[in-house]
């Protein structure tokens, strides 16, 4: 690792940096090529740089930054352009030859490609583009692991392995989980399950309106709390109108914390609507099950994830009376997919 920036304009060339480079995962240094510029860490308020321009990131260099815990690292904006468009054009060539050779290995690298392109839609949300590849994208994903369902363990674990923020990768997990226990139960068509599938995965895009330095903060004020809880609001505003998604899957997405807010005495159990658009019928319940239980059994910035097992007491005590045998069903598909 080289010195951090130093001599008589130190202060003026680290304000430079910090005004013009943006951070990146260090998993997409894989899609970079030549650098137009340094690649730099951030240590003790300095920007160090730890991959000279002119080179392409190798193998060693990525693996290095990622032992010494380096989640994100800080690139200028026209190397992280390229990034961008390398990862799109590598999205695009997975999704379309899912179904040619090994499908572990292709479904592995195309929910990795999908979690990454999720942060740059994150950055971006209001692109049309990114949005729409990430639709086109995830659809396809839904029909390639309906197909593929003794892997879908495997894909799920492979995926958590990553550690990825959970901001990116939380969608992804539940709405595996989700799929894999709507194609168990025998009670859906395959288009519905689709359906759901993308709906799950898209309800969390309302995190793209809040300022990431909120993302890892270890106690929230209430002001915190309501934006957070904000976020189902804002992925309806976001994909209103925007995807081609039928109403009623939009409104699942505006209120996916329903459980929740029910739970905290928000709303009660026999009242139908909050709003008019309100939805809480069982895949509604089912969607917000699996984000729960999802959020639950991981680590957050401000808690320690708790076992499957013992994240089925809340979900008992949100679903049982309503939907008994489903949540039967839940317990032994739960067994099942964590055996495998
Ligand atoms: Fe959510």
């Amino acid at each position: 690792m080289q010195s951090p920036i130093n001599g008589l304009n130190s202060y003026i060339e680290h304000h430079r940096l910090a005004l013009k480079l943006r951070s990146v995962s260090v998993g997409e240094l894989h899609l970079a090529r030549r650098l137009r510029h340094p690649v730099y860490v951030f240590r003790n308020g300095v920007f160090f740089p730890v991959i000279n321009q002119g080179l392409t990131p190798t193998k060693e260099q990525i693996l290095s930054l990622v032992k010494h815990n380096h989640r994100e690292v800080y690139i200028f904006p026209d190397d992280l352009q390229d990034i961008k468009k390398s990862l799109e054009i590598a999205l695009i060539k997975v999704t379309r030859a899912l179904s040619v050779g090994d499908p572990l290995k292709n479904g592995t690298k195309d929910l990795k490609l999908l979690t990454l392109n999720l942060g740059g839609l994150y950055q971006n949300p209001h692109s049309d583009e990114l949005l729409m590849l990430q639709f086109q994208s995830t659809q396809n994903l839904s029909k390639f692991l309906f197909e593929n369902k003794k892997l879908q363990p495997q894909f799920f674990q492979n995926l958590m392995s990553e550690n990825f923020h959970y901001t990116l990768s939380h969608p992804m997990l539940s709405s595996i989980l989700l799929l894999s226990f709507l194609q168990a139960t025998h009670l859906f068509h395959e288009k519905e399950i689709e359906n759901l599938f993308l709906a799950s995965y898209l309800k969390d895009i309302g995190f793209s309106m809040i300022p990431t330095e909120k993302y890892d903060l270890k106690t929230l004020t209430t002001r915190d709390q309501e934006l957070f809880a904000s976020h189902a609001d804002f992925s309806y505003d976001l994909l209103d109108s925007r995807i081609p998604l039928a109403k009623n899957y939009l409104h699942i997405i505006k209120h996916h914390h329903f459980l929740n807010d029910r739970m905290k005495g928000l709303i009660s159990r026999d009242q139908k609507a909050r709003d008019a658009d309100m939805v809480m019928g069982l895949e509604s319940t089912l969607v917000a099950v699996f984000d729960i239980l999802v959020a639950m059994t991981a680590d957050r910035p401000y808690r320690q994830g708790v076992s499957w097992f013992q994240s089925l007491d809340l979900i008992k005590r949100m679903m049982a009376d309503e939907y008994p045998q489903e949540f039967k069903a839940l317990v032994i598909f739960l067994k099942n997919f964590y055996k495998n």
